[in-house]
């Protein structure tokens, strides 16, 4: 395991969630209740085979998506049973998705595509461009800022994922396999630049990976099987 962590706090936790899915006329539930804690400060991973119900676990944790029962807290906040309409700006605020696929604008460069995230927080011109710069240099790319993501290596296409993570104030960062074009190395890197992230900031760091070469850049390993956690034993990962 890599260096300890101070924790601050809860950034999800979910009590006996329950999901099924409808499979025509029958449903058919992927995860089994399910108790888990991601603390602040921790970078996590979440492993398991294909089709144990990681991505839908963090669907719902990053409340893209309902669970059939049981509850889900945010930030200390029972978010189970607010209205629909409440979730987008409770999402923008407090959680920050980084995608297998990158996600980035092609037609924008480095520093744009952070900022693009800024404006959805009113943060926009030379400030903007300042807080770019600032966040792709905790990334290491500040010499990358005016490249296209077609001019850059999958690597730094994925720190700039990174960045725009880190450029909304959010407390939870999701990741669903983020690492998974990546070779092991650079893999290597990005989970390490999330981990100081997360020790630094205090945000809580969520990442699916399939890698097992990654546990030991990683605070704490979660195990899922068939829709349970198997480990840690308790749901608490800590
Ligand atoms: N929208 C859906 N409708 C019906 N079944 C679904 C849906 N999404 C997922 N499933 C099923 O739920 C189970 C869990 O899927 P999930 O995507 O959460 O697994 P996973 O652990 O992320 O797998 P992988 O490692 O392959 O990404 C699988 O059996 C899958 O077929
Ligand atoms: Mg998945």
């Amino acid at each position: 395991m890599a260096e300890t962590a101070t924790h601050s706090g809860t950034a999800v936790r979910v009590y006996d969630l329950h999901k099924s899915y409808r499979e025509g006329a029958h449903a058919l539930e992927v995860l089994h209740g399910v108790n888990l804690d991601i603390a602040r400060g921790d970078l996590t991973l979440l492993m398991g085979p294909s089709g144990s119900g990681k991505t839908t676990l963090l669907t719902i944790m990053g409340l893209l998506m309902k669970p059939t029962s049981g509850r889900v807290e945010l930030l200390g906040r029972d978010v189970t049973s607010l209205d629909e309409s409440a979730l987008p700006a409770l999402r923008r605020r407090h959680v920050g998705f980084i995608f297998q696929n990158f996600n980035l604008l092609g037609a924008l460069n480095a520093a744009e595509n952070v900022e693009v995230v800024l404006g959805l927080q009113g943060v926009r011109g030379r400030a903007a461009r300042k807080q770019a710069m600032a966040l792709l240099d905790q990334v290491g790319l500040a010499d990358r800022w005016s490249h296209l993501p077609d001019e850059m290596s999958g690597g730094e296409k994925q720190r700039v994922g990174v960045a725009r993570a880190l450029a909304s104030q959010a407390e939870l960062i999701l990741a669903d396999e983020p690492t998974g074009n990546l070779d092991s190395r650079t893999a290597a890197q990005v989970v390490d630049i999330l981990r100081h992230l997360a020790h630094t900031e205090n945000r809580a760091v969520l990442v699916v990976t399939h890698d097992l070469g990654l546990q030991e850049h990683a605070d704490c390993v979660v195990r899922m099987r068939d829709g349970t956690i198997v480990e840690p034993h308790d749901g608490v990962a800590a």
